[in-house]
């Protein structure tokens, strides 16, 4: 037999086995969709696990990563990931209260985290395991937290004091306690506006200002539609990356593993990288003078701390003063 009949013949043989004619399997789609823009702590974290996931699972896996609520606004995200409609997401820890969990808004606290390890502590430790585990009751899984950074408030008045803000239309997330802190500072709060709207409805005028970390701010262009900010620091936005509790649970267990990976590997990214994305932002938005920016001298900053901090006695029933207390004693050592 010649050498061309032979190999015809074996490879006949090796298709009749399947072998020669394996199928190429689709990949698993995760559909990861957030609200703000990609050059941010969120954006570079989505973008970064889709390159980690996708390279070690050599394509079994493709992330389609849907930045600055391109499909889906804040308020539908939830109910879409609970639909599998899709697989991932990460949204600020500010918006499960509205979802029946409201021991989540313990984040929005004013001036709750001293240091960033006492945060850190907080979030790897008890009570932020227990936080994630929560999630299973609404059918979600979640799987890490990660950074923004602290809150500015911005607005087209200028504001020194709380009570500069008496009057003025600020948006806000859908937590009661960044209400509660509206309500003492005498603004008018609107916490209905999603995070894309935003922009828009300050160069409009519909609202008078709003509070972000820097680099939410600088991204979305805000600090060219607001006159005036103020470094107050007052509180935290962090995010918790979630997905649909069936969906993971259905995953191959070698590709849950490789994922699992990978998302550990982006949230010591995003930890990492999020405090210098805000500083970066703050100082281009400072270079750009559109807006003025104020620090407030010790003595405001004391009136700040002192105004906001006690929502933290009154959400207490809301979000459980076991809870806060416990932070309390974990700063209290970190300061031994
Ligand atoms: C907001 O709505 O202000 C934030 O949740 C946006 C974000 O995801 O950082």
């Amino acid at each position: 037999m010649k050498f061309s009949a032979l190999f015809g013949c074996l490879f006949a043989g090796l298709a009749v086995l399947g072998v020669a004619q394996a199928q190429p399997v689709d990949p698993i789609i995760i559909k990861f969709s957030h609200v703000v823009k990609p050059d941010t702590p969120k954006g570079k974290g989505a973008d970064y696990f889709k390159r980690l996931a996708e390279q070690r699972t050599q394509g079994r896996v493709k992330v389609e990563v849907f930045h600055n609520g391109t499909l889906y606004k804040d308020k539908d995200e939830m109910a879409a990931l609970q639909k599998g409609e899709v697989q991932m997401l990460a949204p600020s820890l500010s918006k499960f209260g509205s979802m029946g969990l409201a021991s989540f808004e313990l984040f929005d606290l004013p001036y709750i985290f001293p240091s960033p390890e006492v945060l850190r502590a907080v979030t790897d430790g008890p009570i932020g395991k227990g936080l994630l585990k929560s999630l299973e009751s609404k059918g979600l899984l979640g799987l890490a937290y990660w950074d923004n950074g602290f809150k500015i408030f911005s607005a087209n008045k200028e504001i020194k004091l709380p009570t500069d803000a008496k009057g003025l239309k600020m948006r806000i997330q859908s937590s009661d306690v960044l209400q509660a802190y509206m309500d003492i500072m005498g603004a008018e709060s609107n916490r209905k506006l999603n995070f894309s709207d935003v922009s828009k409805a300050l160069e409009t005028g519909t609202i008078d200002g709003t509070e972000n970390p820097p680099s939410n701010m600088f991204t979305q262009g805000m600090d060219k539609v607001q006159k005036y900010a103020i470094v107050t620091n007052h509180g935290y936005l962090g995010y918790a990356v979630v997905t649909n509790k069936a969906f993971w649970d259905s995953l191959p267990q070698d590709i849950r593993v490789i994922l699992e990976e990978a998302l550990d590997d982006s949230t010591h990214l995003v930890n990492a990288i999020a405090k210098q994305e805000n500083d970066d932002s703050l100082a281009a938005m400072i270079d750009a003078k559109s807006t003025t920016f104020y620090f407030p001298m010790p003595e405001q900053a004391k009136i700040w701390r002192d105004t906001l901090s006690p929502v933290q006695k009154t959400a207490a029933s809301r979000v459980g003063a076991d809870l806060i207390q416990a932070i309390n004693q974990i700063s209290e050592k970190s300061l031994q």
